[in-house]
This record gives structure tokens, sequence and C-alpha cells, in this order.
């Protein structure tokens, strides 16, 4: 799988977002996250559906949610129909995890996993024929402009070996302190997606210059 770089809107300016959400797409990103909080999963509030909606009529890229809430059942299929070609639910977050991805893929949209720091890769070894995407968090999740955590490599490449053992073609997704000095860590450890907030929307040189900046920092 090639690399994908996916922007998370989390820090952009909202008084401003479409022009950021055209600023991303102009820049080469691959996709856009949104990072949906709840307040209660992680320290942080964020948006709901209707600002997705309202962006996916001018954006032009595929857009994943990535739910940091509580009980993410319930938010599954708004976020599906406002426009999101994949969700994803945190392991840690989901009573029922199994079946979360089922409703996920009867919505018809790709099914993702997150995994915390400190949850063990096993939390979806249950689940692994129901998985499109694995994200493995690479900080605590809740805030963007956070430090990288390396440690979370070992995760990112079980995982790998895991997938690779079962015949599984499941993309793994870094998400977290993702920047010019961190994705070729993640690259060499199996990641094939990056989440990059503050190293985008933050790069002095604008979007364009830090998109590429990442990408030619992959090996
Ligand atoms: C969890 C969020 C952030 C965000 C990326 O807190 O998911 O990781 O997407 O933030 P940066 O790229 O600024 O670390």
């Amino acid at each position: 799988m090639s690399s994908q770089i996916v922007a998370s809107v989390l820090g952009a300016d909202y008084a401003n977002l479409a022009d950021e959400l055209a600023g991303l797409v102009e820049a080469g990103v691959d996709a856009v996250q949104w990072d949906i909080m709840d307040g209660h999963f992680v320290p942080n509030l964020t948006f709901g559906a209707d600002v997705v909606a309202s962006a996916r009529r001018v954006v032009g890229v595929p857009f994943e949610a990535h739910l940091m809430v509580e009980a993410p059942e319930r938010w599954v299929a708004s976020f599906v129909e406002a426009g999101c070609a994949t969700v994803i639910v945190h392991a840690e977050a989901d009573r029922h995890l199994h079946r979360t991805l089922s409703l996920i893929r009867d919505l018809g949209a790709h099914a993702g996993v997150a995994l915390n720091p400190s949850s063990p890769l096993e939390a979806v070894t249950g689940v692994v024929d129901l998985v499109d995407l694995l994200v493995v968090m690479t900080v605590n999740p809740g805030f963007g402009g956070q430090s990288y955590l390396t440690s979370m490599e070992h995760k990112v490449a079980a995982a790998r070996a895991l997938f690779d053992a079962g015949g599984h073609d499941i993309p793994i997704e870094v998400d977290g302190g993702i920047k010019a000095s961190t994705i070729g860590g993640a690259y060499r450890a199996g990641a094939r997606r990056f989440i990059a907030g503050s190293a985008i929307l933050g790069h002095p040189d604008g979007k364009a210059a830090a998109v590429a900046e990442l990408r030619a920092a992959l090996p």
C-alpha cells in the first residue's frame, strides 16, 4: 500500500474552516480526519456530524471520522450519513466492538479500530475479520500538538506481523505527534497511513510545504 498523509483538522482555524479545508486539499493530503470528541472518553469536546456534513459539500477528498467518544455505536450512522467513508471507533469505548464494526460495514463504510497507548493489540484479535483499518494511537488522545510516543512502534510492528500472518491486508494508521522527524520510524515499524494535525496546520511555510516535507521524510 502506498503511504497516505491524512490531515486532522483538530487544530484548524474554525472561523475559516472552509478555507482551511481547501488549503489541505490543495496541499495534496490524501484524506481528512475529523476528531470527534465527547468530553467523556477524552477530556476535550469538538464537533458533531452536522459540521462534517457541511464540509462534505465543499471538500473533494475522503473523510474519516475518529470517534473518541463513549458508546460510539450511537454515532456511527450519523457520521456515515455525513459523508465519512471510514468510521474509527476505540476498542476501549465499545462493549460490543464486533457488533459496532459490523454496523459500520453494513452502512457501507470502512470499519476502523483505534487503540490507546495503554491498550494491548489483543483487544482487536477477536475482530480482525471485521477491521478495515487499525489506528495505533501514538499519543494519549484528546489534544493536538503532543509528543510522539516512540514506544508505540512495537505495537505497530506487532500488528503488521499479526495481520500478515493471517493474510489480512489491513493498513495501519498512526495518530499523534506525526511530523518529519517521527514519520520515518512509524513507517519502518509498518504504518502506511499517517495522521498529521499540527505538523501541517501549524507549519510556518504553509500546508503544501508541510505535506511535501512529510512525504519527503518517508523512506
Ligand atoms: C488525538 C487526536 C490528535 C490529532 C493529531 O488527540 O487524534 O492526535 O489527530 O494531532 P497532532 O498531529 O497535532 O499530534
